[in-house]
């Protein structure tokens, strides 16, 4: 009997145990299931839908940035010709082609990442013809050449040419070789020659139209620009000299830009502005772009004529990619110096004298480094001439944010690159605003702006 009773009560307790298991197991699934869609609520809708939206957007953007030609290789490659010019007559273009060294010579930049593991070897050991321009050909279809991206046919022969973002807007970090290495989008190309890159092309008769003059005449404005620098403005008013000096700009950085109200040198608009306008009017990219300003026949005759306030292509392939592209940009931060680069003592006595006697941080307030609010100043405030702000529609220079600027020395500072040097730049204002620094000020000064 009792023998029955103990085994009764084992049975009871095991199926006790087990009812009492299963019970705790189902509402624990039931509990991680109600959790499990409060999270896919708040993925969906709250800050974690925040994050990933941001990733996603970095990520598209950076693409864009990186690769997107927006449909110009139809003016590069189909108008210009770029591409022939670049293949040379042996390939089946004009001329003698371009080679990666003449590529390299004008500041063109190869993305290591892009290249294979046995061409790296090659490269190291001296077995890649950098005199033929068969190999830029091949770097080409690699994609390994930053800004420029070149369409093939099914036979492998290069039939146009795009450009994007990346070509002023990035370099490499020279870690393979000069002009080889990893990019750094944001960072200006100081040492590319846009101008002679445009002067490659065969045949520039429809630029010329633009802007109503002779072909040889847009050939001896494009020889005027010099590495480093562009015009952007040339298409809006045709004016491509401030007296006998070339009316280019230097390509400004584009990182640490967020937080920063107007961009360009002059202060034409937001970034986004500027990303349209850009990839509408001087990439010739397809999309749509609208402006009323450029309307001004005075102000900008060559926009005028030629209806760049008001411009509508069939297919848009610039808009959609837009908010992607701001977005990446003002992700892009400003790259710390090297610690060895300056005088650590020195800069942080150069920063009492930025904030204080030098009253630079009246205008470049840090740490932007420019004025929350409405950020252009007259060119007499500067003490500069108008020129280059007069081709703006506020008739002003725009505060530079300084982050960076131990990154952009090459081709030296202010809109056109006037001051060869920060020591230069520095005895400017100590001239032009009265301020008596003594040198060991102005030195002071000078490390503190190489630190920032
Ligand atoms: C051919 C070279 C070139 C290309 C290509 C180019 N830019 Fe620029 N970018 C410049 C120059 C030069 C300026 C300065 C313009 C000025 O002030 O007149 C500039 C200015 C800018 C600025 C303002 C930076 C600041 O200081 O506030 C931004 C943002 C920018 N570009 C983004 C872009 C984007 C995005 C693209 C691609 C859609 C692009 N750029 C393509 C040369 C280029
Ligand atoms: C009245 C406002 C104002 C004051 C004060 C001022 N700046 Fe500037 N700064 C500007 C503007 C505007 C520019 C852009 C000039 C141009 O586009 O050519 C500029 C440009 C610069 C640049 C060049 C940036 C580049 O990318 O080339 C440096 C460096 C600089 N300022 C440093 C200083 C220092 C140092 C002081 C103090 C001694 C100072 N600034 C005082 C308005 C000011």
């Amino acid at each position: 009997m009792n023998r029955v009773r103990a085994w009764l009560v084992t049975t009871l307790l095991l199926v006790g145990a087990c009812a009492g298991f299963f019970l705790y197991k189902v509402k624990k699934v039931s509990a991680d299931d109600f959790k499990h869609h409060d999270n896919n609520f708040k993925f969906q809708n709250g800050d974690r839908a925040t994050d990933f939206h941001a990733l996603g957007m970095i990520d598209r953007g950076r693409n864009t940035f990186r690769y997107a030609t927006f449909g110009d290789e139809d003016f590069w490659g189909g108008t210009l010709q770029l591409h022939k010019a670049i293949e040379g007559q042996k390939l089946g273009g004009i001329g003698g082609g371009v080679s990666p060294a003449t590529a390299l010579a004008v500041g063109l930049k190869v993305d290591v990442d892009a290249l294979p593991p046995s061409l790296l070897r090659q490269l190291k050991q001296g077995k890649v013809n950098l005199n033929d321009p068969a190999v830029t050909v091949a770097l080409l279809k690699l994609n390994a050449v930053v800004g420029l991206t070149g369409f093939f046919d099914h036979s492998g022969n290069l039939k146009s040419l795009g450009t994007q973002c990346a070509l002023c807007h990035s370099t490499v970090d020279n870690s393979f070789a000069p002009g080889i290495g990893h990019r750094l989008d944001g960072w200006a190309n100081r040492d590319l020659n846009v101008g002679a890159i445009v002067n490659l092309s065969p045949d520039l008769s429809s630029v010329a139209k633009v802007l109503n003059v002779s072909e040889s005449t847009v050939r001896t404005v494009l020889n005027s620009w010099g590495p480093g620098k562009f015009d952007a403005e040339l298409f809006t008013d045709g004016r491509a000299f401030n007296g006998t000096k070339s009316g280019a700009v230097l390509i400004p950085p584009a990182f640490g830009l967020a937080g920063v109200n107007l961009h360009t040198w002059t202060g034409w608009g937001s970034v986004t502005y500027w990303n349209a306008f850009v990839a509408n009017l001087e990439m010739h990219g397809k999309g749509v772009f609208f402006d009323p300003r450029l309307a001004d026949a005075t102000r900008f005759p060559v926009a005028a004529q030629n209806g760049f306030d008001n411009v509508r292509s069939d297919v848009d392939e610039i808009t959609p990619k837009l908010a992607d592209l701001h977005f990446y940009q003002l992700a892009l931060s400003s790259p710390l110096p090297p610690p060895n680069s300056y005088d650590h003592a020195a800069a942080r006595r150069g920063k009492e004298i930025f904030n204080g006697r030098a009253q630079c941080s009246s205008c470049h307030v840090p740490p932007l480094f420019t004025e929350p609010g409405w950020n252009m100043h007259t060119a007499q405030e500067i003490g500069v001439d108008d020129f280059q702000a007069s081709r703006a529609p506020d008739d002003r220079y725009r505060t530079s944010p300084l982050k960076g600027l131990w990154t952009h020395e090459k081709g030296g500072f202010y809109h056109d690159g006037r001051f060869a040097t920060l020591m230069d730049v520095v005895n400017h204002y100590d001239t032009f605003k009265s301020l008596h620094l003594s040198n060991q000020d102005k030195k002071d000064l000078v490390e503190y702006l190489k630190s920032l």
